[in-house]
């Protein structure tokens, strides 16, 4: 104990022991299947989607899972009716909740196609009150990654800090500007949609403490990947992660207050607020919903596969 306790004071500040967590959520394969809980509900965001139950998504394979791969993915072989539910899709929320952690997310390939609109996010209850954190979010295969935080009133970013993103509103208050959140565009293009997958993914990975929330990526194979991430360790230090893409600190927001617990979810949807009004803007062919309703075999790239998630606290 004397000796651990002179080794603390030992320590320059910026290797505070608090930037330790250790692991406790190891999720690969069928592990997603067991702590994740099927959600078949309708899109509240307006989407060209179905979303359906787990024995439907094990049945036609819209979710798959053995050793270190999770597969979630929309249908690809049926072309819609106009006027019937929209095309079959996955979404799915963690069982557990979880306030200050660390979630790192090994992704080897994400959804692409034009319509489609993915999101790897954690969200607390009674919505917007509990908080909303947009890890790896997008529509219509543009990128790079945008990390997003949605609050109810009372929180906003300084204009300055310390991240390599580029923040677009500062105000993460839901009701400003139709619910845009604060968002920070990462700046490497490997972090979103088709760069993402040709480059095999990447690790995104957040931070949430009672006094900020920071978001990083590393894509593949790239040499600035630290070594707890790149490994799956059990115990990892952010403290050594570098400068995070996306820093949101409580300058100007009581981070303990706006963001409770937290679940973490999944989901593909089409269309819909985000990805239909930016449709026309973004390059792609028609209109967002005939396209999805008429092109299966353009949603064939429209899948999630995780290689793991771990949480650590
Ligand atoms: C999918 O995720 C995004 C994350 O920001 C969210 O805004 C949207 O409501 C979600 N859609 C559904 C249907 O869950
Ligand atoms: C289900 O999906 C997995 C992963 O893409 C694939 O390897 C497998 O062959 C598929 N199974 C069937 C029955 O299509």
């Amino acid at each position: 104990m004397k000796f651990l306790n002179l080794l603390i004071l030992a320590l320059p500040a910026r290797f505070a022991l608090a930037a330790t967590y250790n692991l406790v959520d190891n999720i690969l394969g069928t592990a997603f299947l067991t702590t994740f809980n099927f959600q078949a509900i309708s899109d509240p965001t307006h989407g060209r989607v179905n979303y359906v139950d787990a024995s439907t998504a094990q049945r036609l394979n819209l979710t798959y899972a053995a050793g270190d791969t999770f597969i979630l993915r929309a249908d690809s072989k049926t072309v819609l009716d106009p006027n019937g539910p929209g095309r079959n899709s996955v979404r799915i929320q963690s069982k557990k909740t979880y306030t200050t952690h660390v979630s790192v997310y090994n992704i080897r390939h994400m959804p692409q196609g034009c319509g489609t609109w993915p999101a790897v996010w954690e969200n607390g209850p009674n919505w917007p009150n509990g908080g909303e954190v947009d890890v790896l979010e997008g529509v219509n295969d543009k990128g790079p990654n945008q990390v997003t935080l949605h609050t109810s009133a009372g929180c906003s970013m300084p204009a300055s800090r310390s991240q390599t993103g580029t923040p677009a509103q500062n105000d993460c208050n839901v009701a400003v500007n139709s619910n845009a959140g604060c968002g920070v565009k990462m700046t490497d293009s490997r972090s979103y949609g088709p760069a993402f997958n040709s480059n095999g993914g990447g690790w995104f990975a957040v931070e949430r403490t009672s006094t900020f929330i920071k978001a990083w990526f590393w894509p593949r194979n790239a040499g600035n990947v630290p070594a707890d991430v790149k490994n799956g360790q059990t115990v990892v230090n952010t403290g050594s992660w570098g400068t995070p893409s996306a820093y949101f600190p409580n300058t100007q927001c009581d981070i303990a207050s706006h963001f409770k617990a937290h679940n973490i979810i999944i989901n593909l949807t089409f269309c819909g607020d985000w990805a239909g009004s930016a449709y026309s803007s973004s390059g792609c062919p028609s209109g967002c919903v005939d396209f999805v309703n008429k092109n299966p075999g353009s949603f064939s790239n429209a899948f999630f596969d995780f290689a793991s998630l771990r949480v650590y606290t």
